[in-house]
C-alpha cells in the first residue's frame, strides 16, 4: 500500500520553489488576516451593548423609511418623517387615562409585555398620576406620566412632541380616556353633550392625528380605541355616549381603511360593564338590572380588557383591523 504524502516536496513534487514561496507568504498573510478578524469578531461580541442594539435598530428603521420614499405611491400618502427613528429597540405605548380603572390595567399589561408605556392625564389630576406612577413603579413597573388635555389639539400636540423628543414616536396608541354624565335627553343640558362628545370622541382625532404619521414612515402602528357595548346596543339616559362609542366606532372602520397598507392596523375594543368606578357611580338598582341581562352574570375585571387590548397590541395581529372585539360577558351579541 503507498504511504501518503507528508512533506510540501511529496505533495507539490511538481511546483518550482519560487512559486512555492510566493504561496507560504500569502497562506500566511491570508491566516494573520483571518486571525485579525476572528480577534474583531470577539471585541465585537465583548462590546456590543445597548448603544450598539439601539444604532441598528436606529439603521433598520432609516433603512425601512428609506425603502419607503422609494415608492412614490407610498411617500406621497404619508407625511415628511417627522418620527421615522425611534429612540428606544421597545415598543412605545400611549394610553389615553392610562391612570383609570380600565386604563390602569391597560398599562400594567402593555408593560409587562416588554412597552415602554406613557400614560396621559389632565393637569388638576397631577398629583394623583404622579402618587399613580410610584405605585406603579413599586410594582416593579416603570410607566412615564405626560400631562394632556386629550379635548384640546394643541395640548395633544404637545404631548406628542414630548414623547417624540424622549422615544422617537409611538407605535401603540389606546384611545382610553373617557367620561359620562347620564341623564335623559329631556334633562341633558348642552354641557354634558358637548363633554361628553369632546372627551369621547373629539379626543380620539386630536391624539389618533399626531402619532399615525411616525406610525406610517415606520411602517408598524397599532391604534385601539376603547369604545363601549352602549355604543354597540344604545343605553337608557346615554345619548351622548353611545353617540361618541357609535362614532368610535364608524372612525375606526374609516380610519383602518385608510392605514391598511402601511403597516398600521386600527381597532375598537367595546367592553361592556366593567368593575370600576364609572360602572360603580350607576344607581345600586339600575346595576342589578344589567348584571341580570348579562349572561355570565357579573361585570367584568379590567384585565379581562387589557388582555384584549394587549392581543390587539401584539406584533402578531397585523392581520386584524376595522374590527370591533366585543368583551361584555354576552350581554349584547351582534
Ligand atoms: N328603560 C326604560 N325606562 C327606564 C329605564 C330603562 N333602562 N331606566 C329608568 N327608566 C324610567 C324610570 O322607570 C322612570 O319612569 P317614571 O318616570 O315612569 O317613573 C323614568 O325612566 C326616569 O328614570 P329615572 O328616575 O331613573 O331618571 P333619573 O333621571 O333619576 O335617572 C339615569 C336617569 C341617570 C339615566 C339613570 O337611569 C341611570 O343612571 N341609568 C344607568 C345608565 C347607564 O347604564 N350608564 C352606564 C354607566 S357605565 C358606562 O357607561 C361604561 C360602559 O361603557 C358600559
Amino acid at each position: 500500500m503507498p504511504s501518503s504524502p507528508t512533506s510540501k516536496a511529496e505533495l507539490f513534487p511538481m511546483i518550482h520553489p519560487l512559486p512555492m514561496q510566493i504561496m507560504e507568504q500569502w497562506t500566511k498573510s491570508m491566516e494573520a488576516a483571518f486571525k485579525s478578524m476572528m480577534q474583531m469578531a470577539e471585541f465585537a461580541a465583548e462590546v456590543i451593548d445597548g448603544a450598539t442594539i439601539k444604532h441598528i435598530n436606529d439603521l433598520t428603521a432609516n433603512l425601512i423609511s428609506g425603502t419607503r420614499m422609494f415608492n412614490p405611491a407610498l411617500a406621497m400618502r404619508s407625511a415628511p418623517a417627522r418620527s421615522a427613528v425611534k429612540k428606544t429597540t421597545r415598543r412605545v405605548a400611549v394610553v389615553t387615562g392610562g391612570c383609570g380603572g380600565i386604563g390602569t390595567e391597560i398599562c400594567r399589561k402593555l408593560a409587562r409585555n416588554g412597552c415602554q408605556v406613557v400614560s396621559t392625564y389632565i393637569a388638576p389630576e397631577a398629583d394623583f398620576a404622579k402618587q399613580w406612577q410610584k405605585d406603579r413603579k413599586a410594582e416593579g413597573l416603570d410607566i412615564d406620566v405626560v400631562e394632556c388635555n386629550v379635548t384640546d389639539f394643541v395640548s395633544c400636540e404637545h404631548m406628542a412632541r414630548e414623547i417624540e423628543k424622549k422615544y422617537g414616536g409611538a407605535d401603540i396608541l389606546v384611545n382610553c380616556a373617557g367620561i359620562t354624565k347620564d341623564n335623559t335627553l329631556r334633562k341633558m343640558d348642552e354641557a354634558h353633550w358637548h363633554a361628553v362628545l369632546d372627551t369621547n370622541l373629539d379626543s380620539v382625532f386630536n391624539v389618533t392625528k399626531q402619532f399615525i404619521d411616525g406610525m406610517s414612515s415606520r411602517h408598524f402602528g397599532r391604534v385601539i380605541n376603547i369604545s363601549s357595548v352602549n355604543g354597540q346596543k344604545g343605553q337608557f339616559g346615554q345619548t351622548n355616549y353611545s353617540a361618541a362609542k357609535a362614532g368610535m366606532i364608524g372612525f375606526t372602520r374609516s380610519l383602518a381603511r385608510e392605514l391598511a397598507d402601511q403597516g398600521i392596523t386600527v381597532n375598537t375594543v367595546s367592553p361592556g360593564y366593567v368593575n370600576t368606578k364609572m360602572a360603580m357611580a350607576v344607581p345600586e338598582d339600575v346595576r342589578n338590572g344589567i348584571i341580570a341581562k348579562i349572561p355570565v352574570g357579573r361585570f367584568a375585571e379590567p384585565s379581562e380588557i387589557a388582555h384584549a387590548v394587549a392581543f390587539l397590541a401584539s406584533d402578531e395581529s397585523g392581520y386584524i383591523t376595522g374590527s370591533d372585539l366585543s368583551i361584555n360577558g354576552g350581554l349584547f351579541m351582534m
